[in-house]
């Protein structure tokens, strides 16, 4: 198994069950309600480490109930985090988030916690890990982290799951792109396929879209797509993209095969939205 480090953000999710989503100025009475850990790079950590790799997660902490249930939620699943950074007097950006009967999620985000910085991640030595994931965020800082994971010869996954300017730079420093229909839509591209094609040369990457499945590119351009598998009731899609990055990384560090990989990713995300939250099932 693999020692992998996850760099992103931790949020705390809170979240409610409803059986309709409501309409404005609605009150409803929700059926379930809990608070969880989530973020991309923690949901994806805390997802490898049930896989059996050994993986440390990177970024921002603050000091108050958000972080630590995160702290809690490391420990349980044997994430280390020690050289995650304090920011007193913040906490974790907050999701209120709204799970509707058939497993759509609405998510309100809150954040006054600042981003992770290239500077705090000089404390971590990238030598140590077989792969650095990043979540692809502030793009500034995600440069220089990239390039000192690079010199070190780690290979680099970037999560490409929103638009974010400059972060098309990015594209060519990484061995994997991680991309969700988000970014392909605000970009106009209605096919991943030939958004995929189009890709620099030599790069490797997937694109998720929900129902429609996911697609894979190899390093020669050539693309596959798997339809998306769907569990006997989708309960909760909540992190569904974060579930289906671990187990491209995964994948590829079990099996080296782009094929293989894409299958088993599916397939882990799929399962996982016939059950709530992110414990996969034993
Ligand atoms: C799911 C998720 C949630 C979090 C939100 C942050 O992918 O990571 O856990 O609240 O997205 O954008």
């Amino acid at each position: 198994m693999a020692r992998m480090l996850c760099v992103g953000i931790a949020t705390l999710d809170i979240v409610s069950t409803v059986e309709r989503y409501p309409a404005e100025d609605d009150e409803v009475r929700a059926s379930a309600q809990s608070w969880r850990t989530g973020g991309n790079a923690a949901n994806t950590a805390v997802v490898l480490a049930q896989l059996g790799h050994r993986v440390s997660w990177a970024g921002n902490l603050g000091d108050g109930p958000g972080s630590r249930l995160a702290e809690q939620t490391f420990a349980r699943h044997g994430v280390e985090y020690v050289r995650a950074s304090r920011v007193r007097g913040h906490d974790l950006p907050v999701s209120c988030i709204t799970l509707a009967e058939g497993g759509s999620r609405t998510i309100v985000h809150y954040r006054d916690l600042p981003e992770y910085t290239a500077a705090a991640f000089e404390a971590i030595d990238p030598g140590t890990f077989d792969r650095v994931h990043f979540e692809g965020r502030a793009v500034d800082q995600l440069q220089v982290m990239i390039r000192r994971v690079r010199e070190a010869g780690v290979p680099v996954s970037l999560e490409v799951e929103k638009p974010r300017e400059g972060i098309e730079a990015l594209f060519e420093q990484a061995d994997l792109l991680l991309f969700s229909h988000h970014y392909l839509r605000h970009h106009g591209h209605a096919d991943p396929a030939e958004f995929l094609r189009s890709l620099p040369g030599g790069v490797v990457a997937t694109c998720t879209w929900g129902q429609r499945g996911a697609w894979a590119r190899d390093g020669e351009g050539a693309v596959r797509h798997l339809p998306a598998y769907s569990p006997p009731e989708v309960v909760d899609t909540l992190g569904a993209g974060d579930v289906f990055n671990a187990g491209m990384l995964h994948g590829l560090a079990v099996f080296d095969d782009l094929d293989r990989a894409l299958a088993y990713a599916v397939r882990l995300a799929g399962e996982q939205c016939g059950r709530p939250g992110l414990e996969l099932a034993t």
